[in-house]
């Protein structure tokens, strides 16, 4: 039996990338996974089609996460189909690295709303199906090395991933009455289209991998990985805390 059996869980930005991971590995847990896209139906479609095609169950709901309407929208017809909600996996987010001087207030209110406000008003609207339901739940939000690691020309991204971090480390106390975890996973770099343009410089790669003392990009898997545990009952007395999955970025010390 698989660690997610009977749970029914939401993943925002979940048709490409690692969102696209993370539903994959949850549903093959035995979750009933609602996935959010944003732009890719048709990417979002298949993969739903290949997880009922292998006798699991997906949801695919068209959702905009810097909308809290929408997001409420998200979970109320992940509750009409599945019947209730246990997981949510904040996972959408854009990432747009501009040197400080340039950066606009469009580009500010863009990154923020979809890395920070939506991650808050979709956990808000969580809660409250966790609440009405009875019996907790978890979020895990997929926040970066950047919540820790400061960036140079990435300020509003690294603002949002940091604000992340003190969102995850207070709703843990406040909701921890519920029973309800909140759990940031911080990825490294890891092979997706958001870093596709360093990806393909080998120069860049090469400079990157230096200082990944594991030596190798990250896959989706490694996160969706990570997600999977943490969402079971195996993780059910960790909160308030972030697990960096980046093979040991965070503590890279140099080389002999
Ligand atoms: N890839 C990395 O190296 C890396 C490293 C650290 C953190 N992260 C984080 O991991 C998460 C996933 O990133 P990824 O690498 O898979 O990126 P990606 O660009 O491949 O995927 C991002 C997903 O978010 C969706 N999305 C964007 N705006 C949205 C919106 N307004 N509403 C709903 N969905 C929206 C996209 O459609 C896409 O499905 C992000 O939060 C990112 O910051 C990624």
């Amino acid at each position: 039996m698989g660690l997610l059996q009977g749970k029914v869980a939401i993943v925002t930005g979940g048709s490409l990338g690692i969102g696209a991971g993370i539903v994959h590995r949850l549903a093959a847990e035995g979750a009933a996974v609602a996935l959010d896209f944003h732009t890719h139906r048709d990417a979002a479609d298949a993969i739903a089609n290949a997880i009922t095609g292998a006798g699991g169950r997906a949801l695919v709901v068209q959702a905009d996460v810097s909308l809290p309407a929408d997001t409420q929208r998200l979970v109320s017809a992940t509750v009409n189909a599945f019947g209730r909600l246990d997981i949510l996996v904040n996972n959408a987010g854009i990432e747009q690295p501009t040197p400080f001087a340039n950066v606009t207030e469009d580009q500010w209110d863009r990154q923020i709303a979809v890395d920070l406000k939506g991650p808050f008003f979709a956990t808000q609207a969580a809660f409250r199906q966790f609440v009405a339901q009875g019996g907790g739940g978890c979020v895990i939000n997929i926040s970066s090395v950047h919540e820790e690691l400061p960036m140079v020309g990435n300020s509003v991204y690294c603002a949002a991933k940091g604000g992340l971090r003190m969102l995850a480390r207070t709703l843990a106390n406040e909701l921890a009455a519920n029973n309800v975890r909140i759990v940031n996973v911080g990825p490294g770099a890891i092979a997706t289209p958001i870093n596709a343009t360093t990806l393909a410089d080998p120069a860049k790669t090469q400079a990157l991998l230096a200082e990944i003392p594991l030596r190798r990009i990250g896959q989706p898997t490694d996160i969706a990985n990570a997600v999977v545990w943490l969402a079971s009952d195996q993780a059910s007395y960790i909160t308030g805390t972030t697990l960096f999955v980046d093979g040991g970025l965070m503590i890279y010390a140099g080389s002999l």
